[in-house]
């Protein structure tokens, strides 16, 4: 996901060593080679993404750094593994301010909870660049993941960070951000994208 501003939101990682296990986490993710980013309307971005199983251990351990590196080169603050032509589901995120880290790496990321109260952020997306749309969704959600060492973790989250942990996991269900909006708002933006690929 993009956001042109960044907000004051906070996400809690519960539960301990979450702190040890982003330790170490920038080293690699500024080596890892920079993965090509799908751009609509490739048909990946439209995949169902399948669960990740211990014997992807080695892919996903590949994957991740590369992930970070993508997603902080573009640069943006969050990456669904389709985005680079994956179809595990593993999401990377990162919404703490300009110089500021705190990427989470999300393994088979789930929401089990979310509000009634719904918030409204202007969203963009890597895979659709250069477009922004104001997207309504549920204001906190409470998502269930695994870590790069397959501990069983949960995260709540509200503001940016509730947005973009669920526009990533709608990426792993094929769902991008402008099926949020109206026909007619989202023909307009698409059009608008293609001319821009034109170009
Ligand atoms: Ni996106």
């Amino acid at each position: 996901m993009l956001a042109r501003f960044y907000s004051d939101a906070r996400g809690r990682v519960a539960g301990p060593g979450a702190a040890d296990y982003m330790r170490g986490m920038s080293e690699t993710q500024t080596a890892a080679p920079l993965l090509p980013i799908l751009i609509y309307p490739d048909l990946v971005l439209r995949k169902h993404a399948r669960p990740v199983t211990p014997a992807d251990a080695d892919e996903v351990r590949r994957l991740v750094p590369s992930m970070f590196a993508t997603m902080y080169k573009a640069p943006g603050i969050g990456l669904a593994a389709n985005q680079i032509g994956s179809l595990l589901r593993v999401i990377v995120v990162d919404v703490a301010p300009k110089d500021e880290q705190n990427p989470i790496a999300l393994i088979n990321p789930e929401i089990i909870a979310q509000s009634a109260e719904t918030a409204t952020q202007e969203e963009g997306c890597l895979s659709i660049p250069e477009l922004y749309a104001e997207v309504t969704r549920p204001a906190r959600v409470k998502v269930r993941y695994q870590d790069l060492g397959g501990v069983k973790k949960e995260i709540e989250a509200d503001g940016l960070l509730s947005a973009c942990l669920q526009h990533e996991i709608d990426h792993l269900n094929g769902v991008l951000f402008v099926d949020y909006l109206s026909a007619l708002k989202r023909n307009m933006l698409l059009r608008k994208l293609a001319k821009a690929q034109k170009r």
